[in-house]
């Protein structure tokens, strides 16, 4: 699916974000796997993620989140009508992690549900809540993008568990006078499902079905360097826009070398683009919302910036955004 928006102007007019409070390092994942820092540091980027308490589940991180994009936008809960969350690790399969939350914040009228798209959920999410909201079904939307992948991994290999941290960020969606969104690209390749997946997770009853996450690494290197770069170049093509055009580039946090590929392919200089995965490593459906916090934080969200997002994750699928900020968003860490 690739489109130019056509309806009202809908913009992001508030934004949060949170994570757990406890820091892993690489150094401490070696006392686990057989692994080290410089080994992370130089296939991946990542020096620390946040892992969530045994306590905290998908809504937990939520909340917090939540409760500052709301505050950010000037919108009572009880004004939003939708909310979705997106996310593969939700806190059950039912009920929804977004009715809970609906609940928790105080949205009687919130239709609420959850979404997966793997770690593109909130780039599917957001073009969702468009829809909704640019059609007059809704309002003002809140979607929610995060992940506690630490739940789902398995402690015991090195290949997969260093990748990966838990976070989660909220965007308040509300139509606008002008800028805003002005195209989306998702995409999906069913057939390439297979190269990371969560086998013992649902209605499939395949024998010892493994219930952690399973990836072909390489094979996702692969279809990451290519979708983040086609992607791209096809919502800019369909937008009438150009990289130079574009003033923040927000690509989903997997792996450093993944975003230098993209960087280089498209031909980015490196000021305009966001990078957290150092810090965060790859939190999911919480990976460009947590990005998008931190180019908020550092100012450079300004008002009238072009703003090129795009994810890509399990499905296999991707997805990207382009939007005309319209909204100060500065203090978005919860
Ligand atoms: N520490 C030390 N050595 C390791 C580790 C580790 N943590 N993990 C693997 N190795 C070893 C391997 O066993 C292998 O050893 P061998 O040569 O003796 O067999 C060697 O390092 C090289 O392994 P490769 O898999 O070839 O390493 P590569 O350079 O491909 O990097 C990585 C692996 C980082 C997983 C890379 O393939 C990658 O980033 N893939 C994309 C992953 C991704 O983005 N996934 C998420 C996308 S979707 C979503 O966001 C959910």
């Amino acid at each position: 699916m690739i489109s130019r928006t056509n309806g009202r102007p809908i913009s992001i007019t508030g934004l949060g974000c949170h994570v757990p409070e406890r820091v892993v390092t690489n150094d401490e994942l070696a006392t686990i796997v057989d692994t080290n820092d410089e080994w992370i540091r130089d296939r991946t980027g990542i020096r620390e993620r946040r892992i969530a308490a045994d306590t905290e589940a998908m809504s937990d991180l939520s909340l917090p989140a939540c409760r500052r994009a709301l505050e950010m936008a000037g919108v009572e809960a009880h004004e939003i009508d939708l909310l979705i969350v997106a996310t593969v690790t939700p806190d059950m399969a039912f009920p929804a992690t977004a009715a809970i939350l609906a609940d928790e914040l105080g949205m009687p009228h919130a239709a609420a549900y959850d979404l997966s798209a793997g770690c593109t959920g909130f780039m599917y999410a957001i073009a969702q809540a468009y829809g909704m909201l640019s059609a007059g079904l809704v309002s003002r939307a809140l979607v929610v993008g995060g992940d506690i992948l630490s739940r789902v991994l398995d402690w015991t290999d090195r290949s997969t568990l260093v990748l990966f941290g838990d976070g989660a960020g909220a965007v308040v969606l509300e139509p606008v006078d002008r800028g805003g969104f002005l195209g989306f690209e998702l995409g999906a390749d069913g057939a390439g499902g297979k190269e990371l997946l969560l086998p013992g997770s649902g209605s499939r009853l395949a024998n010892g079905a493994s219930s952690v996450l399973t990836m072909n690494g390489r094979e996702v290197f692969k279809f990451a360097t290519r979708v983040m770069v086609s992607s791209a170049e096809a919502i800019l093509d369909t937008c009438g826009k150009t990289v130079d055009d574009v003033d923040v580039y927000v690509p989903h946090q997997a792996n450093i070398r993944i975003i230098d590929h993209a960087v280089r392919k498209l031909g980015f200089p490196g000021e305009k683009v966001v990078v957290n995965v150092d810090r965060y490593g790859n939190t999911s459906s919480g990976s460009i919302p947590l990005a998008l916090a931190d180019a908020a934080d550092d100012g450079r969200l300004e008002p009238g910036r072009l703003v090129l997002m795009t994810g890509m994750g399990a499905g296999l699928t991707w997805g990207s955004a382009l939007i005309e900020w319209t909204h100060e968003t500065t203090g978005a860490t919860a």
